[in-house]
Order: structure tokens, then sequence, then C-alpha cells
């Protein structure tokens, strides 16, 4: 097991590995003597983790569990105040303690919970698929989607704690576990070619070496610009044109999928227009392919043009676009909506 230290405003770890939840008490003993602790997982996971992940849990702490539905169309403000109903209801105070164990989905909406309740109570998290272990959540973003728009509520508030036990990957369906892939193969194309190198060996062959490179990347990045001023759009490569075919297909294509679609699509439309080197496009759609990814979309540039119009990160008529330019080399690039649909509609036609 492997131990990373997260170097923002408020500092914690991140522990990556398999059977990294086994420390789970020992680092509780360290970090809190909460008398209540809240564990919310989701209806997918908890027949699966929550009973041996309760007993994992300190003996003297009063423990609850408290059960969301799976799923985007569950990630709202009503959740989350079912969340904060649940802790009032049972009278958690600001010493107690509450866990994601999840996905994204769950890990996001406790976060905001935790940032809310009496103005922010610890919160831990122990992410349960390759998506959240490797990107969400690592950072501290929380949030919500509300009235059509991703994550358009949240706050920024760092866990005391993260746990990527890679042992919960082995119960993930395929789909999910390729979902995540898309994150991982994008930590590579940002700025990290030896990443590739083992990504290009096979992902769940390297898993524990994977998610430790993936989260020390993220925390890089998150440490220099916790707030998402600049350097932390970064990861937001692929995501432009992927939030775009997610809105579009109403959902149904997933977020890894459309990520992967995105970086496709902006690594040939930069290369088509001269912005990247030659052959990053062909190594990209080959690791893609390689882990069950979509390379292309299904819209024209006029249509992902318009869902991009409505994305939350445009600013004006134009809007902040993380373009490759050589293997592992990213860089942001403010651009009109005209210019956009310029250069995707090369590399759709
Ligand atoms: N998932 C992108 C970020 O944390 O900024």
């Amino acid at each position: 097991m492997k131990r990373i230290r997260v170097k923002t405003s408020r500092e914690y770890e991140v522990l990556v590995g398999s059977g990294a939840v086994e420390m789970l008490e020992a680092e509780l003993r360290r970090l809190t003597s909460a008398a209540r602790i809240l564990t919310v997982t989701d209806d997918n996971v908890a027949p699966l983790h929550s009973e041996r992940f309760l007993a994992l849990l300190p003996e003297d702490a009063e423990k609850h569990l408290f059960v969301i539905p799976n799923g985007e169309e569950h990630k709202s403000i009503d959740t989350v105040i079912s969340i904060l109903t649940y802790m009032k209801e049972h009278a958690f105070d600001r010493s107690d303690l509450i866990i994601a164990l999840g996905g994204g989905v769950t890990g996001d909406m406790t976060a905001l919970a935790a940032s809310l309740y009496m103005r922010g109570i610890d919160f831990i998290n122990v992410p349960t698929t390759l998506l959240s272990q490797v990107d969400s959540s690592v950072g501290g973003k929380t949030g919500v989607d509300f009235l059509g728009s991703k994550n358009i509520i949240g706050t920024f508030y760092q866990p005391r704690l993260v746990i990527c036990d890679t042992n919960y990957l082995n119960t993930l369906p395929r789909d999910v576990f390729a979902d995540g892939c898309a994150e991982v193969i994008k930590y590579a194309f940002i700025n990290d070619e030896s990443l590739l190198t083992i990504i290009e060996d096979g992902i769940e062959a390297n898993i524990d070496e994977v998610v430790y490179r993936c989260v020390s990347n993220k925390n890089d990045i998150v440490s220099r610009d916790e707030f998402d001023r600049g350097e932390r759009a970064l990861l937001n490569f692929g995501h432009t044109v992927g939030h775009a075919v997610e809105s579009l297909s109403g959902y149904t294509v997933s977020h890894g999928k459309a990520v992967a679609i995105g970086m496709a699509v902006i690594t040939r439309a930069c290369e088509l227009g001269g912005i990247c080197e030659p052959g990053v496009y062909g190594r990209l759609t080959s690791v893609l392919t390689a882990n069950h990814l979509p390379v292309e979309a299904a819209e024209d540039a006029d249509e992902l043009t318009a869902a991009i119009k409505n994305d939350k990160k445009k600013s004006g008529d134009g809007i902040t676009v993380v373009v490759p330019t050589a293997l592992s080399s990213t860089k942001t690039q403010k651009m009109s909506f005209i210019e956009l649909h310029k250069l995707i509609k090369g590399a759709l036609t």
C-alpha cells in the first residue's frame, strides 16, 4: 500500500493499494474521536460492500448507514437534503464523521452534505469505482446537478482521508471499469508519457500502479491550483466535447465514454488544424479502443457547438479548451465558439 500526501489548504493522505481499506480503523483512531459515524452508500454498493465495511469501523463508535438511490438522475439537491435530514434527526454534531462508500456520484453528494452540515464536518471518501479513485475523490470538488446542468451547485471541501482500495474494482461491471479507463488515459495524454507506457501494457494488469500514478498526477495539479483558477483546467482534457456528447445523448452515453470521444475529437481536430504534432491521435485511439472505449461522435459540429454553448465553463462567446500539442503535452486555449466550431468540423467531416 502507498500513501500520497495531498498538499491543498487542508492537507490529507490518500491510501492506494489492494486491501488499503483494512487500514481504516487505525486511520480513524489517528484522525478523529467521532462518537457517531455515518456511512453513505448507494443501493448498488450496499449489498456488495456495506456489511464488511461497517465491521471495519471502531466498535466504540455509533455506526449509521444511509443508502441513497444509485445513478446520475439522483445526483440532486433533494438527495443531499435527505442525507442532511438523516444527520439532523440522529443528532449528529460537528465532532462526528461522515464517510462516502461508492462511486463519484455518492462521493460528490456526501462531500457536499459534509461541507454544509454545521458549516462543515469531517468527511472521508472511500471510492469504489476506478473513475472515482483516479479522479473525483481527490481534490475537494463536491456537487449536484441542478436544472439540467451538471455539478452546477457545489463547494470546494477537502476530505480528511481518501482510501483507494483497488480490491473494490474487482466487483465492477466491465463497462463501469471502462469508464474509469477513460480518465486514466486522460492523465497519460495530459502530461505523463511514462504512464502511457504502463497503460499500453494493460490497465488491469498494473492497477495499483495505475491508480497511484493518476492520484499523484492529480495531486500535483490540485496542490498548485486547488480552486481551479488555471492549471487545474488541464484535467478537463476531452471534457468540453465530452460534456456535449453526454448531454446530447440525454446522459445515455456515460461520462467515461463521452470523455473518450471528446479526447479523440479534439485531438484529431488539433492534428488537422496544425496545433498538435502528428501521431498523437493514432496512439490515443488505439489505447482507447483497447480499453473498450468509443472514439467517434454520433453528432455533427453544429450540434456539438450548440451544446458546448450551455457548458458551465463557458465565458462570454467562447470557452477555454484543453488542446493537445504533442504526445503527453497539453495546454489550455481560449477559443470563440466560431473558432471551436471550425476546428471540430474539420475532425468530423
Ligand atoms: N475532475 C476535474 C477536477 O477535479 O478538477
